[in-house]
């Protein structure tokens, strides 16, 4: 249960307006994120039979855990006074092709394997960069709910896989497929790339830009090494998984 102290924030730990500004702009593209990921697992809900209960409840519970995050995170931006930032529209056509996907196991491969497993790296980066309790807390309480939703779609997608390995070249051929379409997307949105940029340096002097610069570029490799392995433990071979990870779309989700 994620709840805000706005309190918290104030006094010594009122992070200063630019690195403000940065974490609000980071939740803006959290919220959105979270959307599509609310919408995906919503998709579905009605097309599976009650006799498969577990599965209609694990993504009910899934779709709660992305509206408290949306709530969150909007609380968030709006909290220390700087309110949402800007959405890019390279991100949002990089979650309209995740919302497009009428398959299940291939939805639920793009979204928590590789978007959600991806988010993990994110969060975990949030939860040590962020410059006051209240977002490092939200960062790390969306990271536990996000660990459940990525142990959901690996287990999913190792039970389809062990049994049908030929679905293999069906995700590989999705994730081109969805890098294919985005194409037009050289890469994280500056919006976002900077605010992480920011808000890791601690600030926009120099020598906290080259800092934050350092910290984000860890980040993406630290990114790309856990969706490797994340891809290997399905089966997936060593260059097919770096193929398919170099692949993922530049919006992370
Ligand atoms: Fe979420
Ligand atoms: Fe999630």
């Amino acid at each position: 249960m994620i709840t805000i102290a706005v309190d918290a924030m104030g006094g010594d730990h009122a992070p200063r307006p630019e690195v403000e500004g940065a974490v609000a702009q980071i939740m803006t593209f959290l919220t959105e994120n979270e959307f599509a990921a609310l919408y995906v697992p919503a998709r579905f809900i009605p097309r599976i039979h009650p006799h498969y209960r577990e599965v209609v409840e694990v993504l009910a519970m899934q779709v709660v855990d992305e509206a408290r995050h949306a709530e969150a995170f909007t609380r968030r931006a709006e909290a220390g006074g700087a309110g949402l930032g800007t959405t890019a529209t390279s991100g949002q056509l990089s979650l309209k092709t995740l919302l497009e996907e009428p398959d299940f196991t291939t939805a639920a491969f793009l979204l928590c394997v590789m978007g959600e497993g991806t988010f993990l790296t994110l969060l975990k980066f949030l939860g040590e960069h962020a410059p006051d309790p209240v977002t490092s807390a939200l960062a790390k309480l969306a990271h536990r709910d996000e660990a459940r939703h990525v142990a959901f779609g690996m287990e999913h997608l190792r039970y389809v896989l062990e049994r049908e390995p030929e679905r293999k070249t069906a995700m590989v051929a999705a994730v081109e497929r969805r890098s294919r379409m985005l194409a037009s997307i050289s890469g994280l949105s500056p919006y976002v790339h900077d605010a992480l940029v920011v808000m890791a340096g601690g600030g926009v002097s120099v020598a906290q830009i080259r800092a934050g610069a350092r910290h984000v570029s860890d980040l993406h490799r630290e990114m790309d090494r856990a969706r490797r392995e994340r891809l290997q433990s399905l089966g997936f071979d060593v260059e097919t998984a770096a193929q398919m990870s170099e692949y993922h779309t530049k919006n992370f989700m």
